[in-house]
């Protein structure tokens, strides 16, 4: 029985990876913000998890707040000795400018920087496993993203674009991914992103109701997402495989600034910045 720890796991393509990993036995951790979608989700859980030899716990995650991130971590890191798998999955699309606790714009702020923290905060757990697996959720619409380094703040966003500021975070996800995959080389833990396909799930719950129509005949079901994302969890031909972008639905193109190592060292740093008095 491996640990798994799934950001966002009480919807989309979150809880469908949890049921996966319930199906194959696995001890699975869902951080989830809302504590009674949570516990919902835990529920529908929990049959599957006694028929599979399975276990399902829950952790409060609030990533619009790097304390919550911080503390949440703290908590995980006291009451778990290894963790195998981190699936950071947990993500919004906000058509209109908003700031995190701390801020940030917020899709910056949730869909990348808690995770950054998150992920570091974790780090010594995974290092406990003897195959130790991050997976990003990042996105095709990473192609629309730069890396506006003097905009992390809410307060310094000129022309707030939704589409535009989530491909940012997006592309941050995948930078990610590439820099911690360099750095942990010499260890067994792999970092690999994906895009997950255009997928039938509640991202899409802001967009204008004549957009969702349109996107929606496009999208694939959570599973399929879920079945790629359990492949690179605990498949062993993955054991090896670090720094690659996989995705569905579409050729995994990137973009030029994805493939930039030095732009993704350059993100590691700045964040490092913005998170240190967590972690030292
Ligand atoms: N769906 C797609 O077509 C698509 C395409 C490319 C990439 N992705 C990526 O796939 C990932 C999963 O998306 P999804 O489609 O499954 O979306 P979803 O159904 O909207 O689920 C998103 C999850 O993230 C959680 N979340 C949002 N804000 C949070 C916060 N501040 N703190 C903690 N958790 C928070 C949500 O919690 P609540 O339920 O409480 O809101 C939910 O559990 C995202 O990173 C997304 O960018 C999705």
């Amino acid at each position: 029985m491996k640990t798994i720890v799934i950001t966002g796991a009480n919807t989309g393509i979150g809880f469908a990876t949890a049921k996966k990993c319930v199906q194959s036995g696995h001890h699975v951790i869902l951080a989830c913000r809302n504590l009674e979608k949570a516990k919902q989700a835990k529920q529908q859980l929990d049959t599957l998890a006694q028929q599979h030899q399975a276990k399902v716990e829950i952790v409060q995650l609030e990533l619009n707040s790097l304390q919550n991130v911080n503390d949440t971590a703290n908590d995980i890191l006291s009451r778990f000795h290894k963790i195998d798998v981190l699936v950071n999955n947990a993500g919004l699309l906000t058509p209109q400018l908003e700031s995190t606790q701390d801020g940030f714009e917020k899709q910056i702020g949730v869909n990348y920087l808690a995770h950054y923290l998150w992920t570091l905060k974790l780090l010594p757990l995974l290092k406990k496993s003897d195959a130790g697996r991050i997976i990003h959720l990042a996105s095709l619409m990473h192609l629309a993203g730069s890396i506006q380094f003097d905009q992390f703040k809410a307060d310094d966003v000129t022309r707030y674009n939704g589409v535009k500021r989530y491909g940012n975070s997006k592309l941050a996800n995948l930078l990610m991914s590439n820099v911690l995959a360099e750095k942990l080389k010499d260890t067994p833990i792999t970092s690999n992103a994906i895009h997950p396909g255009g997928v039938d799930s509640e991202i899409y719950r802001d967009l204008p109701k004549y957009q969702y129509a349109v996107i929606k005949l496009f999208l694939i079901p959570p599973a399929k997402p879920a079945q790629l994302i359990h492949d690179i969890a605990f498949d062993p031909a993955w054991a090896n495989r670090s720094g690659e972008y996989i995705s569905l639905q579409t050729p995994a193109f990137k973009s030029r600034n994805a493939k930039d190592i030095q732009l993704a060292r350059k993100l590691y740093d700045v964040s490092y910045d913005y998170v240190k008095q967590y972690l030292e």
